[in-house]
């Protein structure tokens, strides 16, 4: 997969992909990563990207001129399965949604700025809008690595077997259950005997229990 990032502000988001699971999916070359800086496509003096917006109040506007030159000569290299624009009012982000973009071969995601880009980006270039909560960020940058995160550890490869993103939380729209490990006693806390036992089929039913009643007590929405 490739991904192309479109960004006022790319060492906010760098190192995130220089540490961990993201960096060993770049290593391997299952993944790759390119920035590119919205002032290298401004003609404007001081590299100008945004500007005040029509009908008047407060905040900037970003501009849609580099965003367009930019993503015109990236589709020019290449087909790009989603144009996502990172905004607090887009689709939320869930697992299934990180699934199916984990299929993608390319994909752009887009970092806004101050109040936001101007509609007509949203009309015309953008494919997919996304948020990662009902909070307001100071840019889109950090989304745009949680949504990375969230999807290059789906890329197959990237996790080896003791780190599978089947069992994760909502793969199977189930909360992952309870795990312990040594010591299988500490400060009278026992591990549950079940898990000692060497039975795996015993264990697997123990666990299928516990994600159920950590989903029943935390999120029963996702059982509906
Ligand atoms: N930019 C600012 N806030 C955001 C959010 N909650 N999700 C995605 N992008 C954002």
């Amino acid at each position: 997969m490739r991904i192309d990032i479109i960004t006022v502000l790319p060492e906010l988001l760098k190192s995130p992909f220089e540490a961990s699971i993201m960096k060993r999916a770049i290593e391997k070359q299952l993944v790759s990563v390119h920035f590119h800086n919205l002032r290298d496509y401004t003609e404007l003096s001081y590299n100008q990207i945004d500007d005040y917006q029509y009908g008047g109040g407060a905040g900037m506007v970003m501009m849609i001129e580099p965003i367009d030159k930019c993503i015109s000569k990236l589709k020019l290299e290449r087909h790009y399965d989603h144009i996502i624009y990172m905004t607090p009012d887009g689709e939320t982000l869930n697992q299934s949604m990180a699934n199916s973009i984990s299929l993608s071969g390319n994909i752009i995601i887009l970092c806004g700025h101050y109040k936001g880009v101007d509609q007509r980006v949203r009309d015309l270039l953008i494919t997919k809008e996304i948020s990662i909560g009902d909070y307001v960020l100071s840019g889109g940058e950090l989304a745009a690595g949680i949504l990375c995160d969230t999807i290059i550890r789906l890329i197959p490869g990237v996790l080896n077997n003791e780190t599978s993103a089947l069992t994760d939380s909502f793969q199977d729209n189930l909360l992952a259950p309870a795990v312990y490990t040594r010591p299988a006693e500490y400060k009278g806390l026992k591990v549950p005997e079940v898990l000692t036992s060497g039975d795996f089929g015993k264990i697997e039913a123990w666990r299928e229990k516990s994600a159920l009643e950590r989903t029943q007590e935390r999120r029963p929405d996702l059982l509906e």
